[in-house]
């Protein structure tokens, strides 16, 4: 069995891409909306957040976690996998994250090669990315990409109220004016120069994708997030079968909150419209 974790709905995003991808598979998400959102709190408690949830997956018999959650995986990720994963006796365990895949497509290059390759691939390049303001200020998105294309040009939006007015259920004018102010400012900064690709790193905007291909010069290739991590995921698994538990043939998917389910629903038809509904933990 498979775990997802994100800091509340917005996984679900990526679950949906893997469920897609994965119709076989057992997974289990777990949604940490007791504490959502990540986006504006500070790194030591999303670490200690993070590790929480990947603990209650483990516990449920998840031997791998996927962190659905940009913030999460670019504050967490590297500490959880480094530190504390061979510290805590979790032997034939791991934790995937969401930002590598996005960095892996974005510059062309295989997570594990951690320097410039030559020649130099997408060296004259502008990259956009799109995030949390937590994310943003992590600085891996920018760290990760120039490490393998160390010449391109990294522009990086915080999009501090985004995921927050997607999560509510904003109209679709005000989420419209918002996007289109933070790719102004986005194209402010690189002097109206297009970027040749944008990751989309926050889990809700996917959900309005279409808004970002409107306001991005037409030449811009948006990474969409959930089908790049379920690619990475299939390369994974092809790699480490084992991690692949199947499931039974009408078993929906499991979701769980560390909120209150019945409030959790309310705001749930904005991300997900298969069946299921949260059950409680922690
Ligand atoms: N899931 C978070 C992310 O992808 C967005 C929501 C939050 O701030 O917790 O960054």
């Amino acid at each position: 069995m498979i775990g997802l974790f994100d800091s509340g709905h917005g996984g679900l995003t990526i679950f949906r891409g893997l469920l897609r991808r994965f119709p076989d598979l057992e997974f289990v998400y777990l949604g940490d909306h007791a504490n959502a959102p990540y986006g504006n709190r500070d790194s030591v408690e999303i670490v200690d957040l993070t590790r929480a949830g990947v603990e209650q997956l483990y516990a449920r018999g998840c031997k791998l976690v996927v962190l659905a959650c940009n913030t999460a995986s670019a504050v967490a990720c590297r500490t959880l996998q480094q530190d504390w994963l061979p510290a805590g006796g979790y032997e034939g365990h791991n934790i995937l994250g969401v930002v590598a895949p996005m960095v892996e497509a974005a510059t062309q290059t295989p997570w594990a090669v951690t320097s410039p390759q030559y020649p130099q691939k997408y060296n004259a390049d502008t990259i956009a990315v799109f995030a949390t303001t937590r994310t943003v200020s992590s600085g891996v998105y920018s760290e990760e990409i120039r490490k393998r294309c160390p010449r391109v040009t990294i522009a990086e939006q915080a999009c501090a109220d985004l995921a927050g007015a997607i999560e509510q259920g904003r109209a679709r004018a005000d989420l419209d004016a918002m996007v289109a102010g933070y790719v102004g400012e986005l194209l402010t900064r690189t002097k109206g120069r297009a970027p040749e690709r944008a990751i989309l790193g926050c889990t809700h905007f996917p959900l309005i994708e279409d808004l970002f291909v409107q306001h991005l010069p037409a030449s811009t290739r948006l990474l969409s997030q959930p089908d790049v991590v379920a690619d990475s995921l299939e390369d994974y698994l092809t790699r480490h079968p084992h991690f692949g538990g199947k499931k039974g043939d009408d078993a929906a998917p499991r979701l769980l909150t560390t909120g209150e389910p019945e409030r959790v629903a309310q705001s749930l038809e904005v991300f997900w419209s298969e069946p299921g509904a949260f059950e409680r933990v922690g």
